[in-house]
């Protein structure tokens, strides 16, 4: 197939481009790389030292004797350079990556809020607009988060996007109506990714464009038997206050002699996926496009759901390190428990990494290697949800003085 890769330079996208071409499809990555920039403008950098693009790219045709294509393209602000793009490249699946993803950030001033809602507004908009004016016949696969359905809790299963609902006619007699599973957005990023579901949902009726929207989990781990091959296609590994997850905080954290730091009671229960389950996903939603007139299909792309003390104690487990609890600078519940379906991904094959299998081997080597690299400075989490939220605090190192 020839597939579009959108933000194919990030997280989650730079392996799957790789995945992708090797399996044999001719690949073209499409990233204005603005999430380089905003690292620049936050004083951060990955763990990992990652390339530049045109590195990258090069190294990937040493090792592999494959090209990739790569344009530099703002989806978001320069409609006319995707469409034409589109045109050009005449896709047979486009992979939507192209958004901010970090929900501190998007909470971090007006600017922040601004940017995130017309960044992943448009760039969602524009490319649905492109491929109906071009009338193309291309799958989309859209990676939203697990975020949308909100974290209340209420002791049942998310369901993949869809809820039955019945409700009573004036003539009081019972209707039924398949929705969208109510959104319950937690930050602006998961607004945006709220507001991009009801676009599918419009663009997949009115234009029966074939969309897949996987709600994805919090991705955990670095590198992939791809990125595996040459250190020029090492991942990126993220750990600072806005766009570093929470298990990256805790590994650089406890390779670095600190305790890991809780937000809050660490209650909070997520849903978790190893990026190379990731990588696998995508590749098996491209194998299965729904047919053209279907709704949206959503698909809820996780492995396991854990309570982030439970995931800083398995850590704790295997490092040794010590658990510091922190002032949450978000604002949601201090605990919850979460169920969620991912029946889709498993009919189809998946069989996922678990963090307790897994953490040891791979993601720890990772933060060994390059933790001459660690800056203590960027993890605390400076963003604040609310006025009334005071920022977590990074203790002291262990034996350092004060905890
Ligand atoms: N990382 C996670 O834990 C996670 C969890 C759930 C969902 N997701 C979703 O997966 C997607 C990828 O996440 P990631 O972790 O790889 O993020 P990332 O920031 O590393 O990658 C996104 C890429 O998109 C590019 N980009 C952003 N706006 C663009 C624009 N207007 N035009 C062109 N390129 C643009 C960025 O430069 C970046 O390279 C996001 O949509 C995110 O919401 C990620």
């Amino acid at each position: 197939m020839r597939i579009m890769v959108l933000g194919g330079d990030g997280f989650c996208g730079w392996p799957t481009a790789l995945r992708l071409s090797r399996d044999g499809h001719e690949v073209t990555i499409v990233d204005n790389l603005s999430h380089r920039r905003i690292d620049g403008e936050l004083g951060v950098e990955s763990l990992t030292p990652i390339a530049d693009i045109d590195e990258r790219l090069a190294a990937w045709q040493r090792v592999s004797g494959r090209s990739i294509a790569f344009r530099n393209v703002d989806i978001a602000q320069d409609y006319d350079g995707l469409r034409s793009l589109l045109s050009e490249v005449d896709p047979d699946a486009v992979v939507h990556f192209a958004e901010q993803r970090a929900a501190p950030y998007s909470m971090r001033n007006s600017a922040t809020k601004r940017y995130t809602i017309d960044n992943n507004i448009n760039a969602t908009h524009n490319l649905l607009v492109a491929l109906v004016e071009l009338d193309l016949d291309a799958h989309l696969v859209h990676l939203g988060t697990m975020g949308v359905y909100g974290y209340s809790g209420d002791g049942f299963e998310i369901p993949e996007g869809y809820l039955d609902v019945s409700v009573s006619n004036t003539e009081g007699q019972a209707a039924t109506r398949c929705i969208l599973y109510p959104t319950q957005p937690g930050s602006v990023y998961h607004l945006s990714k709220s507001l991009d579901q009801l676009l599918f949902q419009f663009y997949a009726r009115n234009d029966r464009l074939r969309i897949t929207d996987l709600h994805q989990g919090i991705v955990w781990g670095t590198q992939t038997e791809e990125t595996r091959l040459d250190d020029a296609l090492v991942n990126r590994f993220d750990y600072d206050g806005d766009y570093g997850t929470v298990l990256n905080r805790f590994l650089v954290e406890a390779v670095n002699g600190y305790p890991l730091t809780v937000h809050g009671s660490g209650g909070q229960t997520r849903a978790f996926i190893n990026i190379q389950d990731t990588v696998r996903c995508v590749a098996l939603a491209l194998a299965h496009p729904p047919p053209r007139g279907e709704r949206v299909r959503i698909i809820n792309q996780l492995a396991e759901t854990q309570s982030v003390k439970g995931v800083a104690e398995l850590v704790a487990s295997i490092t040794g390190a010590q658990l510091a609890h922190v002032d949450n600078p978000r604002k949601e519940a201090e605990s919850n428990s979460l169920q969620a379906s991912n029946q889709t991904f498993r009919t189809l094959g998946l069989e996922p990494i678990l963090l307790r299998d897994a953490l040891l081997n791979e993601t720890l080597e990772v933060v060994e290697r390059f933790k001459h690299r660690f800056n203590p400075d960027v993890v605390p989490a400076r963003s604040l949800w609310t006025r009334e939220n005071r920022p977590g605090v990074l203790p002291d190192p262990i034996g350092g003085g004060a905890s």
